[in-house]
């Protein structure tokens, strides 16, 4: 058989590893694929030709990406350019041309997919997209294809590698925040723009698109909550370790009564969970099912041979399919287009969770019965209070306090009272907590 051509757009770290491995592995992956896979036509307006293994064997480059998605002999057309433009665009073209799409573009997919989902169908192609989730941990095969008997409960994960480098860095070496953030990005585990990582962005969009497969809504980018990590101080990190917890930046995506919960914020989970103990660079899914209950998915989530493992996947799944009707391949959002879901995502005012407060009170008698008075009547019970010495001159303490799961909307009510005392300086900090059970 002759083998699948495919089309690569971008030669960075995604696509440097993806040539690598595609030439590195071709005797493996043609002895599962059935045929064998080569880049016949590769665009990039920038690249390190002499860090990339392989790229000898790509046998055209040019600058111009619509020459390869317009490329008569290009069967599928890998996209690894990133970002909305001229991505998205090209990604159109390619299908408009009836050719198959792989992508590690996680902030297109999340908001650019149902259109692109839409415009995939109707030409009966396939958008793969393996890589735009958790880098290397085959997550969405894994709800897609592995979870497909259950109903999924909820899924909570460790979605962003350097945000997770940056938390485990301020709590092992109590390293500074944005010392570790340039060596996240000088490590190339960094967005272009890494206000996009630290502030849960990055995190977001893939989230969006694990909470639509997990329950089969359309893609609600932006109805995803997001909350980055840049508030984290030192102590909150050390707080958390004395209460037996560890802070993670997660992502959660939860079915309710009332919807669908997605949301990202930094949260406390009990220190003896696996998943709290998911460190550095990697990244880790915890999904509940009904009838296979938890499990655990864990790996690289970033760099670049690791996310071109999960982009050669899709291309071998692509030309597996090659032959198979549109109708009975695997649904893009793992749901029959017609069969999706209009359970509403909720406003982050209706979610349900527990809290870790901290704030700076005055030492007297009287202060902390305040504050508890204000729990107390909207119905917010207390699960731990530590107050700590007084640092040396000064005239406030530390309160750090556990609450039990109450509505969020209370809970900013709660904040607003509290922080009107005359009795409470500054500020008060909330990092939501959960226990994953
Ligand atoms: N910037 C991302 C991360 C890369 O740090 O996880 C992988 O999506």
């Amino acid at each position: 058989m002759k083998p699948v051509k495919t089309g690569l757009l971008g030669l960075g770290t995604v696509g440097g590893g993806v040539v690598t491995v595609l030439t590195g592995n071709a005797h493996e992956i043609a002895r599962r694929a059935g045929r064998e896979v080569v880049i016949s036509h590769a665009a990039a307006k920038e690249y390190d030709a002499g860090a990339i293994q392989g790229l000898d064997q790509v046998d055209r480059i040019t600058d111009d990406g619509f020459a390869v998605v317009n490329d008569p002999d290009v069967e599928i057309v890998i996209e690894l350019i990133g970002g909305y433009s001229p991505a998205k665009d090209l990604v159109l073209q390619a299908i408009e041309n009836k050719k198959h799409v792989v992508t590690a573009n996680k902030a297109m997919i999340a908001v650019h997919g149902n259109e692109i989902f839409s415009a995939a169908q109707e030409q009966g192609v396939t958008v793969a997209f393996e890589a735009a989730v958790a880098g290397g941990i085959p997550i969405i095969k894994a709800i897609r294809e592995g979870l497909v008997a259950n109903r999924i409960h909820w899924a909570a994960g460790i979605i962003n590698g350097t945000g997770n480098f940056i938390l485990t860095e301020m709590r092992d070496k109590g390293r500074d925040f944005a010392d570790v953030l340039q060596e996240a990005q000088e490590r190339g585990y960094a967005e272009a723009d890494p206000t996009f990582d630290v502030e849960g962005i990055d995190a977001a969009h893939k989230l969006t698109i694990m909470g639509s497969i997990a329950f089969g809504i359309p893609l609600q980018f932006e109805k995803t909550y997001t909350e980055g990590i840049t508030r984290i101080e030192q102590q909150d990190v050390a707080y958390a370790d004395e209460l037996g917890y560890r802070i993670k930046h997660l992502g959660i995506a939860r079915r309710v009564d009332a919807g669908i919960e997605l949301r990202v914020h930094p949260t406390l989970i009990p220190a003896r969970r696996l998943i709290a103990n998911v460190d550095g660079v990697m990244n880790a899914v915890l999904v509940q099912g009904d009838a296979v209950g938890p499990t655990l998915y864990y790996g690289a989530g970033a760099g670049s041979l690791p996310t071109a493992s999960s982009v050669v996947a899709d291309v071998i799944d692509v030309v597996r399919a090659l032959t198979t009707d549109p109708e009975n391949r695997v649904p893009h959002l793992a749901f029959q287009p017609d069969s999706m879901s209009d359970l509403a995502v909720l406003d982050m005012a209706d979610v349900s969770t527990a809290y870790y407060l901290r704030m700076q009170a005055v030492d007297r008698p009287g202060v902390l019965s305040a504050v508890t008075t204000i729990l107390g009547n909207l119905g917010i019970s207390i699960e731990a209070i530590i107050q700590k010495e007084p640092e040396a001159d000064a005239s406030h303490v530390p309160i750090i306090m556990l609450t039990q799961r109450v509505l969020e909307r209370n809970m900013n009510s709660a904040i607003t009272q509290i922080e009107a005392l005359d009795t409470i300086d500054g500020s008060l900090h909330r990092i939501r907590v959960e226990a994953l059970d």
